[in-house]
């Protein structure tokens, strides 16, 4: 059915239809890392209905499969988390982007871990094989190193028709090379009508990264703002979101804490708004700390950042 809607909306110069996210937190730094909790965070359910309370619709759900592979399945006990907290996120009315997350040995060679990236979807399209369409497949986090737009398009010319084969409406994501860098988009393919393309925002990087802690030379501190600032952002900015051959989600984007607050609370708004502008659904990187936008600790808002996310549009 889909194909033939696919079809007829062609034939009468219909637009495609949207990707139903607008506006969506990443539950980042717990399920990626090697263990829940091992990045300073485990997801709780009151925050989880925090996020539905505050308007987002939907959660993307960072998952390290591949820490829990063992060549043949999934660890069950991290399906079960993982079951868990979508459990969570469809009982208060949040749809949720499962994104695998972390893969860092397909990054360092491709080629060998090319079968796990299918059998690790194989899994997972097989676990899912009866759920709503509120759960969205993003197939890859931030395509890298050596693995490029290319490749990464040969691994999902194999895993999509998987996919596809079980859950034919699932809405699917798809990122292509250099951290998913917005022109990488122009690199990939859209298989159907539900094949969405996603781009993570993070320019100025020595502004929404200064002082980071995983990085080896982090920038210094600096401020965002000026009318230089603004114009070099939106041009940038204008690279993902004027992108048009499918569906675009702007998957990742947002400041990590040592930048001055309101200055981080200007770009999120301006970024926010772009992307609202274009009709451009968005994902804030993160709930938790370092890039936070709610003290999960007390389980409260940052709100002036909440505020700059969620203001009118
Ligand atoms: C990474 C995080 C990182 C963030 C911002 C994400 O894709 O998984 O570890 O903090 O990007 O750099």
């Amino acid at each position: 059915m889909r194909n033939l809607a696919a079809l007829i909306c062609t034939a009468l110069a219909l637009p495609a239809e949207a990707l139903p996210v607008e506006r969506c937190i990443n539950l980042g730094n717990a399920l990626e890392a090697p263990t829940e909790g091992e990045w300073g965070y485990v997801i709780q359910r009151d925050h989880i209905t925090s996020v539905a309370k505050a308007g987002f619709d939907t959660v993307r759900l960072p998952v390290k499969f591949s820490g829990r592979w063992n060549g043949e399945r999934i660890d069950p006990a991290l399906l079960a988390r993982v079951d868990e907290v979508i459990g969570w996120a469809r009982e208060d009315g949040l749809q949720i982007i499962l994104d695998l997350h972390h893969f860092d040995e397909l990054m360092q060679a491709p080629g060998a871990y090319a079968d796990d990236f299918f059998a690790i979807w194989q899994d997972i399209a097989a676990h899912y094989r009866d759920a709503p369409n509120d759960l969205i497949f993003e197939l890859l986090n931030e395509p890298s190193y050596e693995l490029t737009t290319e490749g990464a398009v040969a691994l999902f010319d194999r895993v999509v028709p998987m996919i596809r084969s079980i859950h034919p409406e699932r809405w699917i994501i798809l990122g292509g090379g250099r951290w998913s860098a917005a022109t990488e988009m122009a690199g990939l393919p859209v298989y159907d009508e539900r094949t969405a393309h996603t781009f993570h925002f993070y320019l100025p990087f020595e502004f929404t990264h200064q002082q980071a802690h995983f990085i080896d030379q982090p920038p210094p501190p600096r401020g965002w703002g000026t009318a230089q600032d603004r114009a070099e952002t939106a041009t940038e900015l204008a690279r993902g979101l004027s992108h048009d051959s499918a569906p675009v989600l702007l998957g990742e984007f947002g400041v990590y804490e040592a930048a001055p607050e309101q200055d981080a609370i200007d770009w999120l708004a301006f970024v926010a708004r772009a992307a609202d502008s274009a009709g451009v659904g968005w994902c804030v990187w993160s709930i938790a700390p370092p890039f936070a936008i709610l003290e999960t600790e007390s389980g409260t808002w940052r709100d002036g950042r909440l505020g700059a996310l969620m203001s009118e549009r």
